[in-house]
């Protein structure tokens, strides 16, 4: 079965607090991108089957800093461009995986990212997470610098 990329509404904010709970499952204590301008999709319109997200923002945000909402606000009414798209969180449920689904969700959100102007992406792995470095390495990023357990990966668009 091909399985849909589904965009939750900015203002879909049951479904933005239930991505939320099962992120904090999915990564316990991470800090959450919580940006009135960060964008969600799932999988078939369900978040336990799977989610991503993604931001606009600065260029070489700290790890966990998210983009200032003036800047986002800025970017997304055209007024100015912002530089870089951040691909923020990406879970597959296991029953979904093995598929091609993480792939779909980082090229859906390069597209959404170049839409809206942004010129680089970014994004962070854990340093042990090879299905992940293998999906972005395909996706042409490239890692930049290892800090403490993590991988931060880039790539123009
Ligand atoms: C990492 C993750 C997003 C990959 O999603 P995915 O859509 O399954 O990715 P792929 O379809 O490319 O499969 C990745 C690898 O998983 C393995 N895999 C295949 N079938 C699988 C299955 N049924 N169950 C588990 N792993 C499977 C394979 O090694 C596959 O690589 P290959 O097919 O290229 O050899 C997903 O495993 C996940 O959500 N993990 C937990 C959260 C996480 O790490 N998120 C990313 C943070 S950067």
């Amino acid at each position: 079965m091909r399985h849909s990329l589904i965009r939750v509404r900015f203002n879909d904010d049951d479904t933005i607090q239930e991505i939320r709970d099962l992120d904090q499952r999915e990564f316990p204590g991470a800090s959450w991108p919580d940006s009135p301008g960060a964008a969600w999709w799932t999988i078939d319109g369900d978040p336990e089957a799977g989610y991503c997200g993604a931001v606009l923002g600065p260029r070489r945000l700290a790890r966990g800093g998210w983009a200032p909402l003036e800047m986002v606000s800025a970017g997304l009414h055209g007024r100015a461009k912002p530089p870089c798209l951040h691909l923020t969180r990406g879970v597959v449920a296991p029953d979904f995986r093995g598929q091609g689904l993480q792939a779909r969700m980082i090229s859906v959100r390069l597209a959404w990212g170049r839409r809206h102007g942004a010129e680089v992406a970014q994004t962070y792995t854990y340093h042990d997470n090879v299905p992940s470095m293998r999906n972005l390495a395909r996706a042409g990023f490239l890692p930049l610098r290892a800090g403490a357990g993590y991988i931060r990966w880039e790539r123009a668009l």
